[in-house]
């Protein structure tokens, strides 16, 4: 495979996505630890975005994507557990295999602090994979590791919910439809919102119970304890920032959750913190997840039969198409592009 030639996206400095384009290098090699991933799907995430719009600075030359899947073509010399054909996906923090985040094992994320999976053939080490859920495509495979590791995370890992538990999921997006899926499982209560009615129709034809329409509801924190007897909700996730952390504050039962992955909307959140401290709120920020969480998410998507909801598909050519679709916020769902 020496001399090959493989596709790659690098990034230059200052980059926007007019300035994306695919390059051909030559094949990689693995090191001893390593294995050499012929990928065929990556997904993108808002946090992907960041990085390819300029946002998140990174090192011109940086392969975009924190997501991937594909196959094993070639192995190190002390890699064992896995075999070439495997089916496999990479890592946001390949290096955090187990245990609690660390600034060691934190410290590289695909696709920002180290290259990502937009290209053809990556390099991994060896204890970033997870093998892919039975019966999933790549495409499929492609949207677990950051959104629905963050959805299984903020419910069951860090959740701390019981069947019948009330959760409410903002928007929907990669994140929010699998936290649904996840819910669902479970057994939990699902409250969802969305910038628009039709979606919503289409979050109940998945399993949501209620559904709140946060554009033309700005209070919708008051909507949420309407539904739930003027209880609240037992955990929130929260993605809006600005005034949509107030309003996560008024969802939230005395007692609950609010877990704090990503401020969608620019600028810095108003913090109702009065409320947090006589409401007993504990309030939970967090990223991502471990490899291992990655794999037991996988036995329970396939107990549950559960597969992602893909609302388009991309090319790898058509990358930066693919993200000024997600800019469009009409998806539902995963946003998946093929190698
Ligand atoms: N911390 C982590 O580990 C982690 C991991 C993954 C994602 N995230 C964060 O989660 C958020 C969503 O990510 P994603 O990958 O799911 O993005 P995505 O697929 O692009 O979904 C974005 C959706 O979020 C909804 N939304 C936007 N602004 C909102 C607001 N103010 N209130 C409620 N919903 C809003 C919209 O849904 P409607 O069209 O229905 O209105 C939009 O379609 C981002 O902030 C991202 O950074 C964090």
């Amino acid at each position: 495979m020496t001399g090959d030639i493989s596709r790659v996206i690098r990034l230059p400095d200052q980059p926007t996505l007019d300035t994306m384009a695919l390059s051909h290098v030559p094949i990689p090699q693995p090191g001893p630890d390593d294995v050499l991933m012929r990928v065929r799907a990556t997904s993108l995430n808002f946090h992907d975005y960041l990085v390819v719009g300029g946002f998140i600075p990174v090192p011109a030359g940086r392969v975009p994507m924190s997501d991937g899947a594909g196959e094993i073509v070639a192995l190190g010399a002390h890699v064992t557990g896995f075999a070439v054909g495997d089916r496999v996906m990479g890592a946001f923090f390949p290096d955090w295999v187990d245990g609690i985040p660390t600034d060691l094992n934190n410290a590289r994320i695909s696709g920002e602090t180290t290259d990502g999976f937009a290209a053809e053939h990556v390099v991994i080490p060896a204890h970033s994979l997870t093998p892919m859920p039975k019966g999933w495509s790549f495409a499929e495979a492609a949207t677990l590791p950051c959104a629905g590791l963050t959805a299984w995370r903020a419910l069951v890992v860090e959740g701390d919910l019981a069947a019948g538990d009330t959760v409410l999921l903002p928007g929907s997006g990669g994140l929010s439809v699998y936290a649904l899926q996840i819910a669902k499982a479970l057994g939990l209560t699902a409250i969802v919102t969305s910038s628009s009615d039709e979606k919503l129709k289409r979050l109940a034809a998945l399993g949501a119970d209620q559904g709140i329409n946060y554009r033309t509801d700005p209070a919708w924190g008051k909507a949420v304890r309407a539904l739930t007897k003027g209880i609240g909700a037992d955990l929130v996730i929260e993605i809006g920032g600005q005034s949509s952390f107030a309003q996560s504050v008024t969802a939230c039962r005395m007692g609950g959750r609010i877990m704090v992955v990503g401020s969608t909307a620019n600028g810095a959140p108003e913090l109702p913190l009065r409320d947090v401290v006589m409401h007993h709120i504990r309030v939970n920020g967090m990223a991502v997840g471990s490899v291992s969480q990655l794999r037991n998410l996988v036995s329970f998507v396939e107990t549950h039969a559960i597969h992602p909801i893909i609302d388009r598909a991309f090319a790898i050519d058509q990358l930066a198409e693919a993200f000024r679709y997600q800019l469009t916020g009409a998806h539902l769902g995963k946003i998946a592009v093929t190698l």
